[in-house]
């Protein structure tokens, strides 16, 4: 076989059998195939597409170049959930204790934030003591224990997909549907669960931008699942604007904890009994899914589903001490509104971006973020606004944030027309 003869078949449309996949990845990984090669073949499949033989056969290749977890010592079934990322996204936070409560096992390797988006590590992470890095066999018997654990990738999963997904960054081939839905899925079952629900978001903060987008990457994952035997859902859901009301990493750790409080955003806590209770049904805890969501919603009331946050927390060495002395910053700034009417919008993007300056997020992988910082809303879309009331509080530790303060401002959209608050979750996908 020639790379040069299969990035003209791609070129020109055709499809790449599974052993021609097999052969790139392959010679990618052990680096007889050259970036230049495998940037044109990307590129080739940017425009060309893939279907979804080739698309699962990529997702098989790139599963098969590293280590693969096996669970299979884990008793019951393993529930997993990824979310493609998005600005106050703390659902793991809330979910994996809840669906754990419910008698679902949660093995969740999880990632860092970087840019705009924060990651589930860094939020734990901001939690005295607490470690994620976990030995697979403490990571298991965790899991067997309480039913839950959460940890950094230490194993060597996926690395076809490390450096693919490094050369697709610097050659504008990150957005390409079966790309994005083999890397994600080549992770996602390399670690091994039996359930795997998809929270795909769309917005200004996040990777889909529209509905149609989003529907097909979350089809062609579905379909990925389905031919490896795995059980996978798709959530399609907005992230135009923030999650909850909580953007930094501590912060985001106390709001999860007001949810298993039963106290938690509407927005959070809707998402979070959907998506469990998915988790719940499909991992053969209940045998409905009206019958999942009444044990989920029963959890989430009865303070289960906290006591297993805090089982959980514990577990892994964390230390939560005062909530009242959790945050540590120096000031803490109202920014308020300069007309009156109804939030419209509150811009994604620019909240993450504002909340990333502010110290929270990473701008570089090499970066060191301030837990301890962030932004509050104090405003939801379809909330009432009247001029000089506080839109958002800032928790700040550096110095002159003028410029921060007024991005996080214009962030609000004020419309003089009521707004209709929306469900934020628009389509399920399944099988
Ligand atoms: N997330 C991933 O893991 N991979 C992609 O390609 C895009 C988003």
């Amino acid at each position: 076989m020639r790379m040069v003869d299969l990035i003209e078949k791609k070129r020109d449309g055709h499809e790449l059998s599974n052993d021609e996949i097999a052969y790139i990845i392959e010679n990618y990984v052990n680096k007889s195939i050259p970036d230049y090669q495998m940037s044109s073949l990307l590129m080739a499949i940017y425009f060309q597409g893939m279907n979804h033989q080739e698309s699962a056969a990529l997702t098989n290749a790139m599963l098969n170049s590293g280590d693969v977890i096996d669970l299979s010592v884990v008793k019951g079934i393993k529930v997993d959930k990824h979310s493609t990322g998005g600005v106050g996204d703390k659902t793991t936070l809330v979910l994996g204790p809840l669906v754990a409560s419910c008698g679902a096992k949660v093995a969740k390797l999880s990632g860092r934030g970087l840019g705009h988006t924060g990651g589930t590590l860094d939020k734990l992470e901001s939690i005295e003591g607490l470690s994620i890095n976990l030995s697979i066999e403490d990571f298991i018997n965790q899991v067997n224990d309480i039913g839950i654990a959460v940890a950094g990738q230490t194993a060597n999963l996926t690395p076809a997909d490390k450096l693919l997904y490094a050369l697709r960054d610097v050659t504008a081939t990150v957005p390409s549907i079966p790309l994005i839905a083999s890397s994600i899925m080549s992770k996602k079952l390399a670690s091994g669960s039996d359930v795997i629900v998809l929270d795909v978001k769309i917005g200004d903060g996040a990777f889909m931008k529209t509905i149609e987008d989003a529907r097909e990457l979350s089809k062609i994952m579905v379909q990925i699942g389905s031919s490896f035997d795995k059980k996978v859902v798709a959530f399609i859901t907005d992230m135009s604007s923030p999650l909850g009301f909580a953007v930094g990493n501590k912060l985001e750790v106390l709001e999860a904890i007001n949810t298993l409080q039963g106290k938690g955003p509407a927005d959070l806590t809707e998402l979070c009994v959907e998506i469990g209770s998915y988790m719940v049904y499909s991992g053969g805890i209940a045998t409905t899914l009206e019958k999942a969501k009444e044990l989920v919603l029963e959890k989430l009331h009865s303070g289960e589903a906290l006591a297993k946050l805090y089982d959980f927390i514990k577990h892994q060495g964390g230390i939560l001490g005062d909530l009242s002395q959790f945050i540590d910053v120096k000031e803490i700034i109202e920014v308020k509104a300069e007309s009156s009417g109804y939030v419209e919008h509150i811009n994604a993007l620019a909240i993450g971006v504002a909340a990333m300056k502010l110290g929270a997020g990473r701008e570089t992988k090499e970066d060191v973020i301030d837990p301890n910082v962030g932004i509050v809303l104090e405003k939801k879309i379809g909330d009432q606004v009247k001029s000089g009331e506080v839109l958002a509080v800032v928790y700040n530790n550096k110095q002159n944030i003028k410029e921060i303060l007024s991005e996080v401002q214009e962030a609000f959209t004020i419309s003089k027309e009521h707004v209709a608050k929306q469900s934020i979750i628009f389509e399920i996908i399944t099988e």
